[in-house]
Formats: structure tokens, sequence, C-alpha cells
């Protein structure tokens, strides 16, 4: 490889790492996503140019037309999906990177001149790249309604396990046999896709975030891989970057969960046999509040905490909590918003709905630093979350969320919570709180409910 080449490659690798520290921050994270998508430009293009062997000027028009029409059609697929739906769009991404992977394989399969770790390495490509081409589509499908049903076969963890020990075994005799076969590499294939396919069905809709953050961790995994078939360091580096992050990402949402990763691929938690009301029996009376009583109640506060959750997405209110946010702050009161990392149903969901409304950054409280604030709270805002401010994870053993990490609300002095009925959340369990004597409902959905609350404030 040239030493010019190198230095670019040096260059995207650097890019890669700076990029990914600026990611770790909400108002760095575009500039991050900038300087990333900059190296890898510059690695493309670097790559495109400089070589030791004479390429036909057809080819050069093939790669040029794929990258046109490949950005086109990113660009105008990024511009235009909506916050909510961004995990589908990450899973399909996902999916087309182990695509691109297994294809690769395949080719080289062909070419392969190398000894046995060689070939090893292009089965891997191969293999993790199908499962999770197909895993990603059938997360896909699931996320935008597709396919919404989870479907367990009988005794699926085991068809699961025994088809995946297949898949291992056919793999290492492939290796091993110095076949030529490309039927081999069609039944491989076949078998990887179906295993994708198999791997996924089963898991809940609402645990597909976590399936996703696993699938594009492979994704990283199979792109280090053909690094290693082109002896390429930026996409070694690149896809062990992708591998990592990834990994990182799913054991931090299963630890916000209380969950194992296990539970999440082998267990129920999220799917058709969620057991509602399951943990203690919870009952009483409520308290109903409106508008116009919450509004007198924040306004005579002097500090407001606001937990966002899933419904606020769902109700698109972010732009008007942001409006009540700035006039309460006018009024006088002290505001933040209480971030609980699986709030949503994304990885900073709530971090990137709330950006989208120029929310203060530095208004953003993490659960660890929110939580010793709630007893100084006078009012605590909860739109459209339960799960997690939900005391059975700390006081009911037998719910299926004990043990959680939750936003301690219970502690403030006031609570009004918002939602549009008494329906459970993801978790399928009913809320204490809601029953708690310090706790007023507001019903109705977020948007609405807090455009009246807003319009009431203006008034006071
Ligand atoms: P949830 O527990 O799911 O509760 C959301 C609540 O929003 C529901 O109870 C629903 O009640 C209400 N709601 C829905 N639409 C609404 C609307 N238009 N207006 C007002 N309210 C509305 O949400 P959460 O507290 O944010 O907890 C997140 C859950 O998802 C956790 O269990 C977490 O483990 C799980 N999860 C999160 C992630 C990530 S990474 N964030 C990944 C996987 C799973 P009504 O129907 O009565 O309105």
């Amino acid at each position: 490889m040239s030493i010019t080449l190198s230095i670019i490659y040096l260059i995207a690798t650097v890019t890669f790492v700076i990029g990914l520290k600026n990611l770790g921050h909400p108002e760095t994270a575009k500039k991050g996503n900038l300087i990333a998508a900059g190296g890898m430009g510059i690695a493309i293009i670097g790559t495109i140019c400089i070589h030791d062997i004479d390429v036909p000027i057809f080819i050069y028009i093939i790669i040029g037309a794929a990258i046109l029409v490949g950005s086109i059609i990113g660009w105008l697929i990024a511009v235009k999906v909506e916050m909510t739906k961004m995990p589908e769009l990450v899973s399909l991404f996902n999916g087309f990177g182990g695509a691109s992977a297994a294809l690769i394989g395949i080719v080289e399969f062909g070419n392969n001149s190398g000894g046995i770790s060689h070939v090893a390495t292009i089965i891997a490509a191969i293999a993790i790249g199908s499962i999770t081409f197909s895993g990603s589509l059938i997360a896909w499908a699931k996320l935008n309604g597709m396919m919404w049903k989870d479907i367990r076969l009988p005794k699926y963890n085991l068809i699961n396990n025994v088809f995946f020990l297949i898949l291992l075994v056919f793999s290492i005799y492939i290796i091993w046999s110095h076949t030529e076969s490309y039927l081999m590499i069609i039944f491989l294939l076949a078998a990887s896709l179906v295993y994708g396919v198999l791997f996924v069905i089963p898991i809940g809709g609402a645990d597909m975030p976590v399936v996703i953050s696993l699938l594009n961790s492979l994704t990283g995994i199979a792109a280090a891989i053909t690094g290693i078939l082109y002896d390429n360091m930026v996409m070694l580096v690149g896809g062990i970057l992708v591998g990592s992050a990834g990994l990182i990402l799913t054991f931090a949402m299963c630890k916000a969960m209380n969950r194992p990763l296990s539970n999440v691929i082998f267990g129920a938690f999220g799917g058709d046999d969620v057991v509602a009301g399951s943990g203690a029996q919870i009952g009483g009376t409520i308290k109903k509040t409106n508008p116009s009583d919450a509004a007198v109640m924040m306004n005579y506060s002097n500090k407001v905490v606001i937990v966002p959750g899933y419904g606020l997405a769902v109700a698109q209110a972010q732009h008007v909590i942001h409006e009540l946010e700035e006039l309460l702050t006018k009024k006088g009161v002290e505001v933040s918003y209480a971030i609980h990392p699986v709030a949503g149903r994304m990885p900073g969901h709530m971090n990137v709905l709330l950006a989208e409304s120029n929310v203060d950054y530095d208004k953003l409280i993490d659960m660890d630093d929110i939580n010793p604030q709630f007893k100084n709270t006078d009012v605590v805002l909860v739109v459209g979350a339960n799960d997690v401010v939900n005391p059975a994870a700390h006081n009911d053993p037998s719910s299926p969320i004990y043990g959680m990490p939750i936003l301690d609300v219970e502690n403030a002095k006031s609570i009004i919570i918002n939602k549009r009925s008494m329906n459970p959340g993801y978790a399928g369990i009913q809320n204490e709180l809601f029953f708690n004597q310090k706790t007023s409902m507001l019903f109705g959905d977020a948007k609405e409910a807090l455009t009246k609350l807003v319009q009431e404030l203006k008034n006071l």
C-alpha cells in the first residue's frame, strides 16, 4: 500500500475516534457525525484514486454511479425520516452493512488463494453478514408495523440453539474441507439468512432497540472481518469501533432495564406473554386534576421537574413542553428535565426529542444527578412516562421491573401525571404512583393537555 494511502487511512481512523467521542454529547453529536463521515469520505476517495493496479475506466463509472445513487437515496431517506422512526432506519442501514460484508465474502471465495485463516475470514463474513442482513430486515418490518406479531415457534429457544450449532459445525466443515464448491456457500448463505430470521422473530416489538443495537454490533464485526480480508486498516478499525460501541450500548440498555441480554433474546418481556398486572395487586382511588389547577400549582412553585417519556414522543409534544418550560422560567420557576436512560423506545430518545425543540442541554439532568433533587422539588410533571417512574422497581420483588433503576419522583412534594388513561406502559404493569396521595392525574393526549396547560399559564 502506498504511503499516501496509509496516511489517508490514518487520518480517517483518527476522525472516527474523534467523531465517536463527539457523539457522546447532544451538543457535539452533529459535529461528530460530520467529522466521521468526512473521514469516511476521504478514505473512500483515497481507495478509489490511489492503487497499484490498472482499473478500466468503466469500473470508475460504475463506482461513481453507485456512490451517487446511494448518496441520493440515503440523503432523501435521512431528511424525511421522523424522529420516532429512527430505530427502523438504523436497522435498515445495519442490514445493508451486513449484506455488503456477505457479498464481499462471496466474491472473495471465488478469488480465494489464501490459507485456512483466509477461508475462515471469508466464511465468517458470509455467515455474520447474512445473519445481520435478514435479522435487521425482520427488525425493520416489526418496527414499521409490517410485522407486528412476535412469532414464537414451539420450543423456539431449542430450535434456534440447535440451528445455530448446525450452522457453526457446517461453517467449520467448509473451512477444514478446503472445498471450492459454490453450492456449499449457497447453503451457508441460505442457512445464515434463515438463522437471522429465527433469531429476531420471537423478540418482543419493544425490545427491538436492544436487538438493533446488537445487530449493529454484528455489522461492525462483519465489516472488521472484511477489513482483515483486504488487509485494510480503516475497514478494520471502523468495524471494531462500530462493533464495540454497539456492544457497549447493548449492555448499557440492558443494565438500565435491569435485564440480562439473555433475557431480551430468550425471554418474553415486552412480547405477547407479558403479564399485565403482575407484581403486587395495586388499587385505590386516584385524584384527577385539570389544566387550570395544574397551571396554578406550577405557577406558584419554586422548582419544577419535567419527566418526559414515550407518550411525549408519540404525541410529538416536545415543542409545547419547551414552551411550557420557557413560560415557567420567565415566571421565576426553576425548571429542569429528568432523563431516564431508557425513557422512550430507543437510546437517547428523550435527548434527541428535546434537542429537536431546542431545549437547553444544561436543563437535561441524568437520573443519578436528578434523583437526590426530588425531595426539594415542588412539582414533578410526568408526561407520557410510566415504567421509568414506577416505585415497584424499588419495593415489589414480584414485579418484572424490580431492580430497574427509576426516577424517584415520589419524593417530590407534588406529582402531576399526564397520560391518556390508566393503561400500563411497556412493561405491562400498573403503577402504584398513580394512587399516591401526592399524585394528581391530568388525563389526555400529551400535546393537547400541555397546550391547554400553557394557555392557562399565560392567563395567570
Ligand atoms: P412507558 O412505560 O412505555 O409508558 C408510556 C406511557 O405513555 C404509557 O403508559 C401511555 O399511557 C402514555 N402515552 C402513550 N401515548 C400517549 C399520548 N399520546 N399522550 C400522553 N400519554 C401517552 O414509557 P417510559 O416510562 O418512557 O418507559 C420506557 C419503557 O420502554 C421502559 O419499560 C423501558 O425498559 C422500555 N424500553 C426502552 C428502551 C430504550 S433504549 N429507551 C428500549 C427498549 C425498551 P396511556 O396509554 O394511558 O396514554
